[in-house]
């Protein structure tokens, strides 16, 4: 069969309203927007920060968040339409299915694995962080071997360095959330809205309290100059700077992949893609103008505040009580990115179980909790491994560059769909067809090309890896195929 056989949307959405499989309709608006919220905001604006402002762009990662956010929204744009389109489970997978052929479904799917499985293993390790953080204010501490990958030094209380055993609070919360899933999208979704309502008020918080703190010298110069190496400063960091925090955007394309669980997804896809989206680079470009404001953007390189940069910023003000607050409300927030990814995960990995690419044992449905129990439970075991043994800078550029490229498959795929199928009724239009697509393309190609050539063979090896497997296995045990070539084989519709 043809590796560039198109599913038919027919069948998509056939398959859509089919009661055996089908998940349970329980979302609205508000519950998607905040689901979007709950899975941006995270390890990328309270830690990334300050390696971003630190390391690359000074105060102007204020307009790194700018070019970061263009880029999301150009793509987010393409979703709304492909979401409102095809309102089922899946997203870019199930949109890429229907336009651009089963090859390249396989690819933004195994992408897709990238970005939330090993996003959700990132965002473990900085939550492991804060834990231990609040845990030693309290005059509680584990050994540091314990909470750390082998690939890392930590430093022992007698002075010498060793490396790492493994991340065990971070495996522990992935262990914890995997469970939470099992039990279902409801009391899931409830949980996540609680959580969405404290962590941005918390930023809000800080962004009042910490701007009568700000020091003008801090803004000044605003882009500092070029170190005389790319990305260092300058322009050229700012650009880099974009690549890194674009990490803190990544979470609200997981609200289409909740469509197939919206109660009007026509009408709610666009409000909780966009929503969430307008809502986030409103709070991050405040957020990193007040932190670069309170602190000196050279005081991030300081190995305390690197990875922490919100407590160089509480430091500097006389509210000890904040910190302790700040770090519960992080570690809320944290857990709360972790639940939407794991979410989203296993539900890209349920459409592609379904359609024959991935075993069955991905789209077996709980007969009691209605949820894809067993793929909760294997990718609970995967993304623990991650937790455990990788250190999160590797773990967060991987789940960034991995991302920047669904983004650009599927700012083509809308173009394709415009072509290939005009007749489709859309609830949601992407405004200025080819133009918004085209420069959604060029913005994230530019994100992917600041990140490096280490984090462009590490997509590629990625990407390697998905493509055996699916010469391997998935191409003959799809049901497109079988249906196409007409061999027995279950229906679409199985
Ligand atoms: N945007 C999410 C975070 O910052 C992935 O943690």
């Amino acid at each position: 069969m043809s590796l560039f056989a198109i599913k038919p949307l027919e069948s998509i959405l056939a398959q859509a309203g089919d009661a055996e499989h089908s998940l349970k309709r329980t979302l609205g608006p508000f519950s998607l927007v905040a689901l979007g919220i709950g899975a941006v905001i995270g390890a990328g604006i309270f830690t990334l920060t300050g390696q971003a402002a630190g390391d690359h762009a000074g105060p102007a990662i204020v307009l790194s968040f700018i070019i970061a956010a263009i880029g999301c929204g150009f793509a987010g744009l393409c979703y709304s339409e492909f979401a409102t389109m095809i309102p089922i489970a899946g997203s870019a997978y199930t949109y890429a299915y229907a336009t651009m052929g089963e090859l390249m479904a396989w690819i933004i799917g195994w992408d897709l694995v990238m970005e939330y499985a090993i996003g959700a293993a990132t965002v473990s390790v900085g939550w492991s962080g804060h834990v231990l953080d609040l845990m030693s204010r309290f005059g509680v501490a584990i050994p540091p071997r314990l909470a750390a990958s082998p690939f890392e030094m930590v430093r022992l209380a007698d002075g010498t360095s060793v490396h790492g055993i493994a991340n065990i609070p971070a495996l522990l919360i992935i262990i914890v959330i995997s469970f939470i899933l099992v039990g279902g999208i409801k009391e899931s979704a409830t949980v996540n809205s609680i959580i969405v309502v404290l962590k941005v008020s918390v930023v809000i918080f800080f962004i009042l309290i910490g701007w009568a703190y700000m020091n003008p010298a801090n803004h000044t110069p605003f882009i500092p100059a070029n170190t005389g190496s790319w990305g260092h400063f300058g322009w050229s960091g700012v650009l880099r700077g974009s690549g890194v925090i674009f990490f803190a955007y990544i979470g609200f394309d997981a609200v289409s992949t909740a469509a197939q669980e919206a109660s009007k997804p026509k009408r709610d896809m666009p409000i909780g893609i966009i929503g969430s989206l307008v809502v986030c680079t409103i709070l991050f470009v405040l957020y990193a103008y007040v932190l670069t404001g309170v602190v000196n953007y050279k005081d991030f390189m300081d190995p305390r505040y690197h990875a922490a940069p919100i407590t160089a910023a509480l430091a500097r003000m006389p509210y000890p009580i904040l910190s302790i607050a700040m770090d519960m409300a992080i570690i809320a927030g944290l857990t709360s990115v972790m639940l939407v990814m794991l979410l989203g995960q296993s539900r890209v990995f349920y459409s592609m179980s379904r359609d024959g690419l991935l075993p069955r044992v991905f789209s077996d449905i709980h007969p009691k909790f209605r949820t894809p129990w067993r793929s909760n439970l294997l990718m609970m075991c995967f993304v623990g491994v991650f937790s455990a043994l990788v250190p999160i800078s590797i773990l967060g550029e991987m789940t960034s560059i991995g991302t920047l490229f669904a983004f650009v498959i599927v700012c083509i795929g809308i173009m394709v769909m415009r072509r290939t199928r005009p007749d489709v009724p859309r609830a949601f239009k992407t405004p200025l067809v080819p133009l918004v697509p085209i420069l959604g393309i060029l913005f994230n190609f530019l994100m992917i090309f600041a990140l490096g050539v280490a984090n462009w063979l590490r997509l590629f090896i990625w990407l390697a890896i998905g493509l055996a497997i699916y010469f391997g296995y998935s191409r003959y045990h799809s049901k497109l195929g079988a249906v196409l070539s007409e061999k027995p084989a279950p229906s679409l519709g199985d």
